[in-house]
């Protein structure tokens, strides 16, 4: 185990290359409940942040979701990022497997990868908007071709047809009018709520609304719902109508990835991080490989029949004009995690998964 003698005692060349790298290093003492270790990096970094200078301050700050590091085999968090003063901090937590006393924090001022990022995003958009047209004149394109043939061919032969074969025409044509019109209804729900009406929202009585709207139909599909908001994580800053617009989408995509499931789950989860709420909806569907993981944001990108594949992007256009975030971790044949960043009621420092 990992002593502060032994720390010491360790060869002198660890202990300078750690006190020297450009990495933050923190070791806290969980149970003497003491900085153990600080490196000049991490002095460096946190000195703007007067609350996070002393024990209890870096952990309430670092360490308020050490949870997953106590599963069996889990040696380190996710990155974790923090917004301050116009700069973006990065840090992961390790815990030695044989050591239940200290953990170890590697912080990083990533501002300048961050905005490299925003820029990345920024440029990704712009391709999105791309594919967006390439996408409404494929889709407007293709049944309005086939209307104009049924109608040529209508044309040509209304006197040789028997009502009959009048009638196949017409169920074609209005099936592809259905097809438009669906699209249309889609791109509609791309521009709605285009200026969000933010509100102090208890994430508890909005999912108690939800499931009395949508709970009756899930459980019909055999799904048992779990829903598990955290009395400390259930404020929250945004539009209601906006997010409940976003859950509908991850409810039916979740239904739908769990059609062959044996055992269908749904489970909601709220925690606290720093001035946000992390809201992660998972599901033990089918799950994603990574390469269909990458797409699911790109307009039109769908796996199903009678899918529009808008659901996805006009969701995370409404979380992005109220400052949220999403992301997802899926694995093909096990389900998937929808991780919503949510800012809470009243914020000072902001944080969510990297
Ligand atoms: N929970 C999930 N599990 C597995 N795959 C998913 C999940 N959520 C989304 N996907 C994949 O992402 C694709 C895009 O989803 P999105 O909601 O944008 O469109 P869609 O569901 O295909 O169409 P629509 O929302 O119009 O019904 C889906 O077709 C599916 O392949
Ligand atoms: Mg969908």
């Amino acid at each position: 185990m990992l002593s502060e003698d032994s720390f010491c005692d360790t060869p002198c060349i660890f202990t300078d290359v750690l006190r020297d790298i450009d990495t933050g290093l923190i070791i806290l003492d969980t149970i003497g409940k003491k900085v153990f270790f600080k490196n000049a990096h991490a002095v460096k970094i946190l000195e703007p942040l007067k609350a996070a200078q002393d024990y209890e301050g870096l952990s309430a700050l670092l360490c308020n979701d050490l949870d997953p590091l106590q599963q069996p085999g889990r040696t380190r968090s996710r990155q974790t990022i923090i917004h301050y003063e116009h700069r973006v901090l990065g840090y992961t937590v390790y815990r030695i497997p044989e050591d239940k006393r200290h953990i170890s924090i590697f912080i990083q001022d990533i501002t300048d990868r961050h905005r490299l990022a925003a820029i990345d995003e920024a440029t990704e958009m712009m391709n999105n908007i791309g594919c967006l047209f390439s996408g409404i004149r494929h889709e407007i394109g293709n049944p309005l071709n086939s209307i104009k043939m049924a109608l040529a061919v209508l044309h040509s032969n209304i006197t040789k047809y028997s009502p009959e074969e009048i009638d196949v025409y017409f169920n074609r044509i209005s099936g592809e009018l259905v097809k438009m019109e669906t699209l249309l209804k889609s791109l509609k729900n791309f521009s709605m709520f285009e200026t969000p009406r933010t509100s102090d929202i208890d994430l508890a009585m909005f999912f108690d609304n939800l499931m009395q709207l949508l709970g009756a139909d899930i459980r019909a599909k055999k799904v048992e719902i779990q829903i598990d908001i955290a009395p400390e994580a259930k404020r929250i800053m945004v539009d209601p109508r906006a997010l409940q617009h976003v859950t509908m989408n991850l409810f039916a995509n979740a239904v739908d990835a769990m059609a062959e499931t044996p055992n269908p789950r749904l489970l909601v989860r709220s925690q606290s991080r720093g001035n946000v709420i992390l809201l992660s909806i998972t599901d033990n569907g089918c799950g994603m490989s990574e390469e269909l993981s990458r797409d699911v944001f790109k307009p039109f990108f769908t796996t199903k029949a009678h899918g529009t594949g808008l659901g996805l992007v006009i969701s995370k256009k409404m979380l992005t004009q109220m400052h949220c975030g999403i992301e997802l971790v899926s694995e093909k044949g096990i389900g998937t995690t929808f991780h919503l960043t949510l800012p809470k009621s009243a914020t000072k420092i902001q944080r969510g998964e990297a």
